[in-house]
């Protein structure tokens, strides 16, 4: 049997999907470990969870860098320093540039809450209410250059319900997030997701969508 296969997470924020990558690993679903955690937000709820499962985790302060080629060098060393093959973007509220990129080809994977192309960037959900679109959801992807353009791995529908707030749609997609983040993470560890032009075929037989 090979290692399990490192996984680098950088999130900014609550960890909520983290969390969600971390138990189902935990259970046994993934052949994987999360090798470290880094931040951009010294608060983020993400550094506590990862210390309460004994993942090593980091805050790395953009603003003591001087650009932001020169911050993703230092995340690409961080991440390479613990042997990370997938890095997983959760909630991390940072523009990436090429020198990020390019460490990790097609190994960068990325979650929005909207099912993309609509309503990529910041507040997809406002966007999804001033809209008015009756089904909105989450989409996994991996990174390019663009802003949540990256090629699809999976995407998730909930409705969107008239008396919905920010607050509840976020709710209802965040609950599918973490269903379809650990999900795609799986398939990537499993070598189960294959790349032809902007499509993402997926491979894996056992594949546990439903
Ligand atoms: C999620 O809504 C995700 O779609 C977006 O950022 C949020 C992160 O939430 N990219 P959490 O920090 O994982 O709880």
């Amino acid at each position: 049997m090979s290692e399990p296969l490192n996984i680098g997470v950088l999130a900014s924020g609550n960890g909520s999907n983290l969390q969600a990558i971390v138990d189902r690993i935990e259970a046994g679903a993934i052949r994987a470990q999360v090798a470290c955690v880094i931040t951009n937000n010294s608060d983020a709820f993400a550094l506590e969870r990862a210390k309460r499962h004994g993942i090593p985790a980091f805050f790395l302060d953009h603003r003591l860098f001087a650009s932001r080629e020169e911050y993703d060098a230092a995340l690409v060393e961080k991440l390479r320093e613990h042997g990370v093959r997938l890095v997983v973007l959760a909630g991390f509220m940072r523009i990436i540039t090429p020198i990020l990129l390019n460490a990790f080809p097609l190994s960068i994977m990325n979650i929005h809450p909207a099912l993309l192309p609509a309503f990529p960037g910041l507040h997809a959900q406002r966007q999804a209410l001033q809209y008015g679109v009756k089904v909105s959801g989450c989409t996994v992807h991996f990174v390019d250059e663009g802003t949540d353009t990256g090629p699809i791995i999976i995407q998730a529908a909930v409705p969107v319900l008239d008396d919905d707030t920010e607050e509840t749609l976020a709710s209802r997609i965040r609950h599918e997030e973490h269903r379809i983040y650990p999900e795609a993470v799986r398939l990537f560890v499993e070598n189960g997701l294959r790349v032809v032009g902007r499509r993402v075929i997926i491979t894996d037989m056992v594949s546990t969508r439903s």
